[in-house]
Order: C-alpha cells, then structure tokens, then sequence
C-alpha cells in the first residue's frame, strides 16, 4: 500500500516507521511548514498515493481533510479537536463519495476494553452490592485530567447501566504508562478490568489497520464500525 503521512510529528513518525515495517511504502510525509492551510495537498502531490493517513493539529485537520477528499483520496484522520467540524466535513466527503475514518483513539485494545467494560456494566446492573469506579493512571505531564478515554468510558458504562454512579480518580505520578481500569468492588470481591498502553505505537498500528481498510470502503466511519461492522 502506497501511504501519504499528513503531519510529521510524534504521530506521524511512529506510523511512517510501523509503515516500513509492515511493507508499506510511504509516498511523502507532508509537514507544517510546507503545508498552510491544506495548500501543499495538491493533486499533483497525491499521486501515487492509495491512502492518507492525517495527525497534525486541531486547527489544520478540518482543512487538511477537506482538500484530500476532493483529490479523492481516503483519509485516516486521528487528530483530536476538531470533532465540532466532523459533521461538515463528514457532509462534504459522502457527497463527493470519499472515504473518512475518524477516530479520537486508535488503540484497538482500547476498543476491545471499552466493549468488554460494556458487557460487564449489563451484566452487573441491579447488583447493588458491588460499588463501580474508574482508576486512570498517566504520566506526570499528561495535563488533563479526566483522560478522554476514562470520560468516554464512563458515558458508554452510564448507557449500559443507568442506575449506577461511575465516578472517576485520576492519578498523574512520573512515567505512568497510560492505565485504565473498571473496578467493581463487593463485599467479598473486586472484579476489575484493565487496559494498559504501551506507548503510541498501538495508536499507529491501528491508523495502519485503518488505512489498510479504508480503500474500497466509501462513507464516512468509525473505528467500531471497522473493527465491529457496527458500533462495538
Ligand atoms: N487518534 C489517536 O489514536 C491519537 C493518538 C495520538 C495522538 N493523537 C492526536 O494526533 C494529533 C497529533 O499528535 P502528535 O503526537 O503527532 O502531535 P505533534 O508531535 O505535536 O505533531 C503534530 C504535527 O502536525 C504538524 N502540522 C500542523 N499543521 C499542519 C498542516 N497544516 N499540515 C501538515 N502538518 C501539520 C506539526 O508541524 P509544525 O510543528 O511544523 O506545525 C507537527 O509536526 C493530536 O491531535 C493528538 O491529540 C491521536
């Protein structure tokens, strides 16, 4: 697969190095610099390229999208942000036919973990005897706190049991390896749940797996779609 990298950065790097690995040959990877809104993702420039894969910043993602899908390009696209212009740009790929998945988290272990701690909220709900809490652990520069993913799994947990309360403890201590966990504690018991990351190479793998994907599948989508036919 020929892969065009939008955004050298952290993201970028670690995907174009899996890329390699993988046998995949990286056509370009287009940087900040040479690339004010959008402007250096030209026809021209794409050619060659079967799919692009987009990490740059929340105020250039929107751009950056729009431009690849009029040269007709699909696009992987895990920049955070931007989630407020999704629905234009999502509006704007389905009617050119495009190809666009979003997602906010690439880690397909976090996406097994979320549907896993769905299951467990079902099976649980009306046990009154098991008090529920989210544990997420990061490193000490991590600046927000909750992490996005220990909100969007306390949402999909208060789905699948509306009654019970999820609260959430963070912990920002040293070199935390990104952790999260899904606690039930009961009178004789805990069971737990836990996801923990090693680094952002999994976020990499699954643009990868995406992008792998993509072609051939025209819409918009999600990473549960790919990974579940549907939301997980
Ligand atoms: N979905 C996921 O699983 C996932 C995982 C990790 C990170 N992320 C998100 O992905 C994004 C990138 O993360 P990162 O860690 O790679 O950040 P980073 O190291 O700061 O890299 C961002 C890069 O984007 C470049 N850039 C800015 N505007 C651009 C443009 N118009 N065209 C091309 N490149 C442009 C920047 O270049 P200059 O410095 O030259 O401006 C910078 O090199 C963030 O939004 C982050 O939250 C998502």
């Amino acid at each position: 697969m020929r892969i065009l990298i939008v955004g050298a950065g952290k993201m970028g790097h670690a995907v174009a190095e899996l890329a390699a690995e993988r046998g995949h040959t990286v056509v370009a990877m287009v940087g900040g610099a040479e690339n004010p809104d959008g402007t250096a993702l030209t026809a021209e420039r794409l050619r060659g390229a079967d799919v692009a894969i987009e990490f740059t910043r929340p105020e250039a993602a929107a751009r950056n999208v729009v431009r690849l899908a009029e040269a007709g390009l699909p696009v992987v696209c895990g920049t955070t942000g931007w989630e407020a212009e999704l629905p234009r740009v999502a509006a704007l790929v389905e009617r050119r036919g495009g190809a666009l998945l979003h997602a906010a988290n690439f880690s397909v272990g976090v996406h097994l973990f979320l549907r896993a701690a769905r299951q467990l909220a079902a099976a649980l709900a009306g046990r009154s005897e098991y008090d529920a809490f989210i544990l997420e652990q990061h490193h000490a520069a991590k600046r927000d706190a909750p992490s996005g993913t220990a909100r969007v799994l306390r949402e999909e947990l208060a789905r699948a049991d509306p009654a019970r309360a999820f609260p959430i403890t963070s912990i920002r201590a040293g070199a935390t390896p990104g952790t999260h966990e899904l606690a039930y504690d009961g009178p004789h018991e805990r069971i737990t749940l836990s996801h923990v990351a090693r680094g952002r190479r999994g976020f990499a793998a699954g643009a990868l797996l995406a992008a792998e994907w993509l072609p051939g599948h025209p819409g918009v989508h999600t990473f549960d779609t790919m990974l579940f036919g549907g939301p997980g």
